[in-house]
């Protein structure tokens, strides 16, 4: 389980704003996150990966940055997100399912040609799927695959549905039904291997121009995995030293999706809903399609999640 956040915004943000300076950014969730299901730990130490296009060349693939020390003891990440800016940043701090080495091949975010892709959860019973799997990934995929964890692979199912992954644009609804396709191909697999115990799938994928992810478990008695959105006009840093979403005229400049709210200002935050594909446009418009295959129970009496704002032990008047 691990934790990761992408943003798209139609003027390039510095890395900052989004992944060092709110107050539950990425790297607090590095060290001290809320919301993981597993509950084992608040770590997410085992490595993290930042990737991004240049605002200058969005045509071409993005430059990816992973490694294997902790995500907040990198100076040199600090040093970079307070540089650059980018319109279409993700960024992922892991912690290793067990059986999965600790190695920078296995940080996400894995790109391919334009495409970039991350995943929140683990495929279950995956050593049980894993020839089926690897069996339907064509050689040039195939090779492209450089560690060993259910989330790469899970990527590499991903391409193998696209005609031509190394095209350097998608329209949205290629990715979508791509990453649908990825979804619907790990629960054939896993109901063949008579694996019984549940997937959880919050993968994000993007072309450097739209995004999108889905929220997703295929049990229908507990919640997936946490996600959550915010979008506005500009996310910007107030006097008191927190950041805001601003949302003048109700523009959409800027759209994040994240494992866990980057503030602890709730009416900021919507949770994305269980088994929702969430995508982002061009020209940064969001739309939410609920996944109604077999899975789909939009009354299922699901475990909640924990509140995050009451877990985060800091309860800021006037915001709840
Ligand atoms: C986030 O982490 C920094 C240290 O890296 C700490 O100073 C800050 O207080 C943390 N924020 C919260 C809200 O815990
Ligand atoms: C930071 O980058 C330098 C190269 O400039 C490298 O030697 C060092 O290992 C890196 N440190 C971390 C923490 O990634
Ligand atoms: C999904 O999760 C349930 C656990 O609730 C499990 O019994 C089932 O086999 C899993 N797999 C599929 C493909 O449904």
């Amino acid at each position: 389980m691990c934790r990761w956040i992408c943003f798209k915004a139609k003027a390039p943000v510095l890395l900052a704003d989004l992944l060092t300076r709110p107050s539950h950014s990425i790297i607090n969730q590095s060290f001290d996150c809320r919301l993981r299901l597993d509950e084992v730990r608040p770590l997410n130490g085992d490595g993290f990966g930042v990737g991004w296009y240049d605002p200058a060349e969005p045509f071409e693939p993005p430059c990816v940055f992973t490694s294997v020390l902790p995500a907040w003891n990198n100076p040199n990440l600090s040093r970079l997100a307070a540089k650059i800016k980018s319109n279409l940043v993700f960024c992922h701090v892991r912690a290793a399912s067990s059986g999965f080495p600790i190695s920078e091949s296995n940080c996400h975010p894995w790109s391919y040609g334009n495409l970039m892709f991350q995943h929140n959860g683990y495929v279950a019973g995956f050593n049980k799927i894993k020839r089926a799997l690897q069996a339907l990934i064509p050689d040039d995929i195939y090779h492209h695959i450089h560690g060993n964890t259910d989330s790469e692979w899970s990527f590499g199912l991903f391409l193998t549905q696209l005609d031509d992954p190394l095209r350097t644009q998608f329209v949205p609804d290629e990715l979508k039904g791509a990453l649908l396709k990825t979804v619907t191909i790990l629960n054939q697999l896993a109901t063949s291997a008579g694996i019984d115990t549940p997937s959880l799938l919050n993968f994000a994928v993007t072309d450097g121009r739209s995004i999108v992810c889905t929220r997703y478990t295929n049990c229908s008695d507990r919640e997936a995995a946490s996600l959550y959105w915010s979008s506005g006009s500009k996310f910007t840093c107030d006097e008191n030293n927190e950041y805001q979403m601003h949302k003048a005229a109700k523009k959409e400049d800027i759209v994040i999706i994240s494992s866990e709210p980057l503030t602890f200002t709730k009416s900021d935050w919507c949770k994305i809903p269980d088994n929702t594909l969430f995508m982002v446009t061009p020209n940064v418009n969001v739309l939410l399609f609920p996944i109604e295959d077999e899975h789909w129970n939009p009354k299922a009496d699901r475990e909640p999640e924990v509140p995050w704002w009451t877990v985060a032990g800091r309860i800021r008047s006037g915001t709840e």
